[in-house]
């Protein structure tokens, strides 16, 4: 049987891809390459469409006979959120209910899904627990949020059972450096610093110094996306044994401010990369970090590449090799 990935295509999506077909699934990718890359893709059967439209779905679950789904597709920029809410009210919650009403009715009962940090808010305390209370404060986490509570009621009602992975800051790249980060426009640290080290940008605007953290730049969370990759197809294991719904938070633990970041980033790249604070960045809180013990015990999920230098590495390697992206070098 098969496992469908929704928006396999992208980041996340594809890495967890690459990490299913190394534990030999069979993997089936739908995409509507709107932000993901084709190119990302290799050794899997791929469809071009949107979950929005229930009768790629329905051609999907009667072509393929499906185990499980891993949705990651879905619109994920919080700014862009909080100017477009319909939009991530529509690519988000509502082509989610198309999804799992097409898994309903093909009964299809098992879903890990891509949620975020974004569920959580302002946080109350750090680490930040999973049964912290879930405040978000843009469309973005909101309807990350209403997804999971969509997908809790169809447990009861229709035994679909759902993982929920609440990630933090995903970076990185794959360790053979065949994939990696590649979004238009580019909004995230890493690989935004690291086009100030291609001579890409001619600096980093640092978010606001002013937060009330040591050095009053922004602390986060920062994930290797192949830890995150892996904690998908632990999630998928857990959902064969126990077929139990559950929700996880996947950091490392560790926060580091904008400023530590930009400072491993100069040591890994040996370029200056000069850097001007610009004012705070709506709606980012001072400080986000994770507790995943519940993934450690639960899942036996245990980050590899948690090292920050050793994420900024994987990343550079892949920006030098890829300094376009998947576009033409
Ligand atoms: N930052 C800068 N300058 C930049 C870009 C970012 O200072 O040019 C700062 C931000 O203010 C923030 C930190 O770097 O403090 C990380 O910002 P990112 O944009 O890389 O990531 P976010 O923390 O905003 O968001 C990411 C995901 C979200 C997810 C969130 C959960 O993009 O989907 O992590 O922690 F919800």
């Amino acid at each position: 049987m098969a496992i469908l990935v929704t928006g396999g295509a992208g980041y996340i999506g594809s890495h967890t891809v690459a990490e299913l077909l190394a534990h030999k699934e069979e993997v089936v990718v739908m995409d509507n390459l709107r932000t993901g890359h084709a190119e990302a893709l290799q050794g899997v059967k791929f469809y071009e469409g949107d979950i929005r439209d229930r009768s790629v779905l329905d051609r999907i679950f009667g072509e393929n006979e499906i185990e499980a789904v891993i949705h990651f597709a879905a619109s994920s920029l919080v700014g862009e959120s909080v100017s477009e809410p319909l939009a991530y009210y529509e690519n988000n919650l509502l082509a989610s209910h198309t999804l799992v009403s097409a898994m309903v009715a093909h009964d299809v009962k098992k879903i890990v899904f891509s949620s975020t940090a974004a569920t959580y808010g302002e946080p109350k305390s750090i680490p930040i627990l999973e049964t912290d209370p879930t405040e978000p404060t843009s469309p973005y986490g909101e309807t990350k949020l209403a997804m999971e509570k969509m997908f809790r009621w169809c447990d009861g009602a229709y035994g679909l059972k759902s993982i929920s992975l609440r990630y933090f800051n995903a970076a990185g790249a794959h360790m053979d450096g065949h994939i990696g980060e590649d979004h238009t426009p580019e909004s995230h640290l890493i690989p935004i610093i690291l086009q100030v080290a291609l001579g890409q940008r001619e600096h980093i605007g640092i978010f606001g110094d002013d937060y009330a953290t040591a050095d009053g730049t922004c602390i986060r969370d920062y994930i290797h996306v192949m830890d995150l990759a892996n904690a998908h197809w632990r999630a998928l294991e857990y959902l064969r044994k126990e077929n139990a719904s559950n929700v996880f938070n996947l950091g490392n633990g560790t926060g580091f401010s904008v400023n530590e970041v930009i400072e491993t980033a100069r040591k890994v790249t040996n370029h200056p990369i000069p850097a001007k604070v610009s004012p705070r960045r709506a709606g980012d809180p001072a400080v986000l970090i994770a507790s995943s013990e519940k993934a450690q015990t639960v899942l036996g999920w245990k980050p590899q590449w948690g090292d920050l230098e050793t994420i900024i590495e994987s990343a550079w390697k892949w920006h030098q090799s890829h300094p376009n992206g998947f576009a033409a070098k």
